[in-house]
């Protein structure tokens, strides 16, 4: 149902690869879902990157911690961001810049997007302060060598590498 006395209902897609989500991934989309009807964040199978969790289990991750949104579902793709957005019908793909050495790439893609439909908008997100510095692969690094992300991820996450790294990551 995506019309309503004229009302289109505003859709917006967040896109990632999430492996694993972090704090500050999660602070982008709830902010999101504040302004926008419904969001979807749309985690990125991303088998070419070899990816430290499946994708099965990074889409696991972020519902655990954004199950209680009304208006937030997580699912998985492995296409052109673009036809996903166009798929759910969302006018909106929203991506997070922490400093401006994200700026280059994701100006890139965003222009590449909008080559491909020009209805749909990018809109860049700013980190929160407390997570400018914070990456997923940061993340890895740090937890493998035994520093502290505490504050930087969810206690799901946390709990969720651990698992992993006991068992070797392919397990
Ligand atoms: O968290 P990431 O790894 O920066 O996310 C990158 C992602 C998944 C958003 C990007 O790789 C993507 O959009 N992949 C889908 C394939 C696609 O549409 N590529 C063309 C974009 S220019």
């Amino acid at each position: 149902m995506s019309q309503d006395k004229g009302y289109r209902l505003k859709v917006a897609v967040c896109p990632g690869s999430f492996d694993p989500v972090t704090n500050g991934h999660l602070d982008v989309i709830i902010r999101t879902a504040k302004h926008f009807d419904r969001v979807v964040v749309a985690v990125a199978a991303n088998p070419e990157k070899c990816p430290f969790f499946d994708v099965s289990e990074r889409v696991e991750m972020v519902v655990e911690c954004l199950g209680d949104y009304d208006n937030i579902e997580v699912i998985s793709f492995d296409s052109l961001l673009i036809d996903l957005a166009r798929k759910y019908g969302s006018c909106a793909i929203i991506k997070g810049l922490r400093a401006m050495s994200d700026f280059e790439f994701e100006f890139q893609m965003a222009q590449m997007n909008r080559q491909m439909d020009e209805n749909i908008e990018t809109f860049f997100v700013m980190a929160s302060p407390e997570y400018t510095f914070v990456s997923s692969s940061g993340i890895k690094e740090v937890f493998k060598y035994g520093g502290s992300i505490k504050g930087l991820v969810p206690e799901n996450v946390e709990r969720r590498l651990k698992e992993k790294l006991k068992r070797g990551k392919s397990g």
